[in-house]
């Protein structure tokens, strides 16, 4: 999804308020040490780090949004900045103690092979923090986002709503832990174990 910053910021703000705040900072808890954060945006999980545990932070984002180097500074001295894509990542095995992602797979052309990646590069014992809007699990919605999809991937850049990133993840990872689960079930946030 790509409204610009400051769109995408005030589309945001009423999930944020509603909940999503609470769920960023129960599922970011605990992130520590060599930090990476796949599609950061605007940097909005910035906010729920603690600055004093994190002695690296490398984002990697389609795109590097104005800004946030300074933001992100301000928190971590040590930081890397890379563009590329979640579906190859441009680091070494078990580079990561802790890998962040927040509503970035329902774009990733191919989430097996980011979760893929991800697994890859986080450390034996290291963590995967995410929260992902996923297929509604029933009801009128499901149907309705199935019809809104085609649609929806044009105007939001590639979003979908209908992904079953959850289930994708426990292809990949073998301990996946939700820890919440909000806006009718269709946002999901926890963290997974290679
Ligand atoms: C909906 S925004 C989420 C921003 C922020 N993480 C949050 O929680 O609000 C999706 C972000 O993921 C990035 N993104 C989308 N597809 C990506 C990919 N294949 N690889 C890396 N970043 C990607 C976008 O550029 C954007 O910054």
């Amino acid at each position: 999804m790509d409204f610009g910053t400051l769109g995408y910021d005030a589309f945001m703000r009423y999930f944020e308020k509603n909940g999503l705040d609470a769920m960023r900072s129960r599922v970011l808890q605990g992130v520590a040490g060599r930090v990476l954060e796949l599609g950061p945006g605007t940097g909005i999980n910035l906010g729920y780090y603690d600055s004093r545990k994190i002695t690296s932070l490398t984002y990697l984002d389609l795109k590097i949004r104005p800004g946030l180097v300074k933001k992100a500074r301000a928190l971590c001295p040590d930081i890397t900045l890379r563009t590329g894509d979640a579906g190859g990542l441009p680091f070494e095995d078990g580079s990561f103690d802790h890998v962040v992602f927040t509503l970035v797979f329902c774009s990733v052309a191919d989430p097996i092979k980011g979760l893929q990646e991800v697994r890859r590069v986080l450390r034996p014992g290291g963590t995967l923090h995410f929260i992902e809007h996923v297929q509604p699990p029933g009801g009128l919605l499901r149907p309705v986002f199935n019809q809104l999809n085609p649609l929806w991937r044009r105007i939001a850049g590639g979003c979908n709503l209908n992904r079953s990133t959850l289930e994708l993840m426990t292809e990949v990872f073998s301990e996946v832990r939700v820890v919440d689960r909000r806006f009718s079930d269709i946002f999901v946030g926890g963290t997974a174990r290679p």
